[in-house]
C-alpha cells in the first residue's frame, strides 16, 4: 500500500447518488500533488440482529475499517439524508470508533461532510449538521465550503457552507448538475490542501 498520506472518504450509498458525489470529491482530492484519496464504504444494518451480508459489497467500494480512519490525514464523510439526519449505517460505523477517540487519534485533522436528498428542502443542512456533531467530538478541524466558490450563489439545487450537498431526486437518479460537480470537486480540493497543511504523516511514521 502506498505510504502517501490519504483523505478517507467515507460513505454509505443506497442507491447511488451520494457514491457519485463521493467520487467527485476523490477527483478534487486527487487533483492536490502528495496526497491521495481512499474510498471506503461501511455495511447496512439490519434491525434484525441474525442477518448478514457479504464482506465484500457487490459494488461501489469496499467496506471501511477502524485502520483507515485511524491513519487517514482528512475525512469526508457522505451520507444520504433520513429524515434530516445521517444514515443509520454511517452511524452505526461511527458508534465503533470509541477506541479512537480514548485515544485522541483523529485530534487536528480536518473533515467535512455531503449529502445528497430526495427533495430541495428535505433536510441537506440539518444532515451536514448531524455529521459536524461526532466530527467535533473527536477534535476535527471542520471545513465546510467558502462563499468563494461561486456556484454556492449560483446553484439552483444542491451545495450549502456546510458541505456539498446534492438533489437526487424522488428515484435518487437526478445526475450532479454543473454547480454540484464544481463543489463537490472543490470540497475535496480543499480537503486535500488543508489536510497537507495540517499534516502529521511524517511524526506518525517515523
Ligand atoms: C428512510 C429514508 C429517509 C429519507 N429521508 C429523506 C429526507 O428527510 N429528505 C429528503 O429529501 N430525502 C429523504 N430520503 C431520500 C434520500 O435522501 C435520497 O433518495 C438520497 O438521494 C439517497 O441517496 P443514495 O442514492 O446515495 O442512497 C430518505 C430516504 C429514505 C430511504
Amino acid at each position: 500500500m502506498s505510504s502517501q498520506p490519504y483523505i478517507l472518504i467515507l460513505y454509505y450509498s443506497r442507491q447511488g447518488a451520494t457514491r457519485a458525489m463521493a467520487e467527485r470529491l476523490a477527483a478534487g482530492v486527487e487533483s492536490v500533488r502528495g496526497i491521495e484519496a481512499r474510498l471506503r464504504t461501511v455495511p447496512p444494518v439490519s434491525p434484525t440482529c441474525e442477518a448478514v451480508d457479504p464482506e465484500i459489497p457487490a459494488e461501489g467500494a469496499i467496506y471501511a475499517d477502524l485502520d483507515d480512519l485511524r491513519h487517514c490525514a482528512g475525512l469526508a464523510l457522505g451520507s444520504p439524508t433520513r429524515f434530516g439526519n445521517m444514515a443509520a449505517p454511517l452511524k452505526y460505523f461511527i458508534d465503533t470508533t470509541s477506541e479512537l477517540w480514548l485515544g485522541g487519534a483523529l485530534i487536528d485533522r480536518p473533515a467535512t461532510a455531503f449529502t445528497s436528498t430526495s427533495s430541495l428542502h428535505g433536510g441537506q443542512e440539518t444532515t451536514l449538521i448531524s455529521m459536524l456533531l461526532p466530527l467535533l467530538h473527536h477534535g476535527m478541524v471542520y471545513a465546510g465550503l467558502p462563499y468563494s466558490e461561486v456556484e454556492l450563489m449560483e446553484t439552483q439545487a444542491g451545495g450549502t457552507p456546510y458541505g456539498t450537498s446534492h438533489l437526487a431526486g424522488k428515484r435518487s437518479d437526478r445526475p450532479l448538475d454543473e454547480h454540484e460537480r464544481r463543489l463537490a470537486f472543490a470540497q475535496g480540493k480543499r480537503l486535500a490542501r488543508l489536510a497537507l497543511a495540517l499534516d502529521r504523516h511524517d511524526e506518525e511514521n517515523a
